[in-house]
């Protein structure tokens, strides 16, 4: 990834700083937390496709590349790149803030899929896309 990238111009789906509870005795936040944000994150634009509640059944090319510390503000973009039957595959890219420093730069990348499920769990076919 080159260093000189910038965030998507795109409204960010989640911010939220990195608080103490959320860090290893380093100081760098576990990589469990910054999934499941990612995971809240992606499945905005999610519910608004499904139109209805939704269900996580994949996480793909999970890229850790930097590390997120306590104190970063960390901030998910999040945007649908491709939709199936009951499917919705979004991209969802995570940006760090560090304490003092203006630039962000990219930590963390994966692909959410998400599945449009009806009351009882079970899956459903996508409302028509207006
Ligand atoms: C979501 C759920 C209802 C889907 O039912 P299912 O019978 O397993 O569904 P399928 O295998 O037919 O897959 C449904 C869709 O997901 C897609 N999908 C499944 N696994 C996938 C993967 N690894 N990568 C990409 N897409 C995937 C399928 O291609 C299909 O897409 P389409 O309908 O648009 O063609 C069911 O798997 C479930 O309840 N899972 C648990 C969900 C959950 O608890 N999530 C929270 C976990 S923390």
């Amino acid at each position: 990834m080159s260093s000189t990238e910038l965030p998507p111009k795109s409204e960010p789906a989640l911010r939220i700083f990195a608080m103490p509870k959320d860090a290893n005795a380093n100081g760098d936040v576990f990589g469990g937390w910054v999934m499941a944000n990612m995971d809240l994150a992606g499945a905005v634009p999610a519910v608004e496709r499904a139109g209805g509640r939704i269900a996580t059944v994949a996480v793909n090319g999970m890229r850790f590349h930097q590390p997120i510390s306590v104190g970063d503000l960390v901030t998910c973009y999040a945007q649908i790149s491709s939709t199936g039957t009951t499917s919705i595959s979004v991209v969802v890219e995570t940006w760090a803030k560090r304490r003092l420093t203006a630039a962000q730069i990219k930590v963390t990348e994966g692909t959410f899929v998400y599945v449009a499920i009806d009351e009882h769990g079970a899956k459903r076919a996508l409302p028509p896309s207006v």
